[in-house]
């Protein structure tokens, strides 16, 4: 659904971040993208959806393609992005026109978009707030409605770059849920962070490494052994509790990457 083939990238007068990076992102993946800081995550994102043009090589969506400017609107329509800071993602002052602002941008009539704006927010859990001043929200229910925005131009791919990261625990899990809950109804997920326990959410995880792929598979198989071999990925809790266990003779499979698995073979355990 997503094609890099051959892709590299440079910003002007810097060296290579990206070097001919090929792979394919299929529909309804959950996949995760992963590295060290400043490795060229965001600039990957960026490349998906045409906010950068790659040096050399061909970013695809289906059979659009990001070079074409008479189909970036659709591509972009079509792969939202949810950014880090939910404060910069605000353009207007209540939820209501915010959340019209990107529907106007796409000219549907004034109909449509209230109609689009109570269901999405309402798929959010956010139509209370309808009328509120979006400068009055939490950090996670300015998240719900950038995501809510999103929902409601009707895309198909969303890309969260690193959007959980400066929420509160509360926050992270409704949005982290929602995200969830998304991929769950069809919506192909690609989700940006550091977040190790996050990973666990992913059907699949690509790890970043010198502009290249270093990893491309599933968080199980990550986090049973291949990790080691990655620089700067430090594995998630689970994953340490699990190996600490094991090395003092504790017999739990090397499978285990997430709590109700490591809860329920220990519950097993003689
Ligand atoms: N607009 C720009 N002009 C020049 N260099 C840039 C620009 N944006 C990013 N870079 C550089 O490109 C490299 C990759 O940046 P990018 O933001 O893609 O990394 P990242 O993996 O998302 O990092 P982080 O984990 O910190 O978010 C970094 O060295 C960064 O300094
Ligand atoms: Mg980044």
């Amino acid at each position: 659904m997503i094609h890099f083939s051959d892709v590299s990238f440079h910003y002007p007068l810097r060296d290579a971040i990206i070097r001919n990076l090929s792979f394919q992102i299929h529909p309804g993946e959950y996949l995760a993208i992963v590295g060290t800081n400043g490795i060229g995550k965001s600039t990957v994102a960026k490349l998906m959806n045409g906010l950068l043009q790659p040096t050399e090589g061909e970013v695809r969506y289906k059979d659009y393609c990001t070079s074409n400017e008479q189909q970036l609107g659709m591509i972009r329509e079509k792969i939202g992005m949810v950014f880090q800071n939910p404060e910069n993602q605000i353009v207007a002052s209540t939820v209501f026109e915010d959340m019209a602002f990107g529907l106007q941008n796409i000219c549907l009539p004034p109909d449509e978009i209230s109609a689009r704006v109570m269901q999405t927010l309402e798929r959010v859990n956010m139509l209370d707030y309808i009328d509120a001043d979006v400068n009055s929200l939490s950090g996670g229910q300015k998240q719900r409605i950038a995501i809510a925005s999103i929902l409601a131009v009707e895309p198909e791919v969303i890309i969260f770059d690193e959007s959980t990261s400066m929420l509160d625990p509360e926050g992270k899990e409704q949005v982290l849920g929602l995200i969830r809950e998304l991929n769950q109804k069809g919506i192909t997920i690609i989700s940006i962070t550091h977040d190790m326990e996050e990973l666990a959410e992913a059907s699949r995880i690509i790890v970043l490494d010198q502009g290249r792929i270093g990893y491309d598979g599933t968080p199980a198989k990550l986090f049973e052994e291949e990790y080691k071999a990655i620089p700067g990925l430090a594995a998630p809790f689970i994953v340490h509790t699990r190996d600490a266990l094991r090395s003092r003779g504790i017999p739990l499979p090397s499978t285990i990457f997430c709590m109700e698995d490591l809860v329920e073979h220990l519950w097993k355990l003689h």
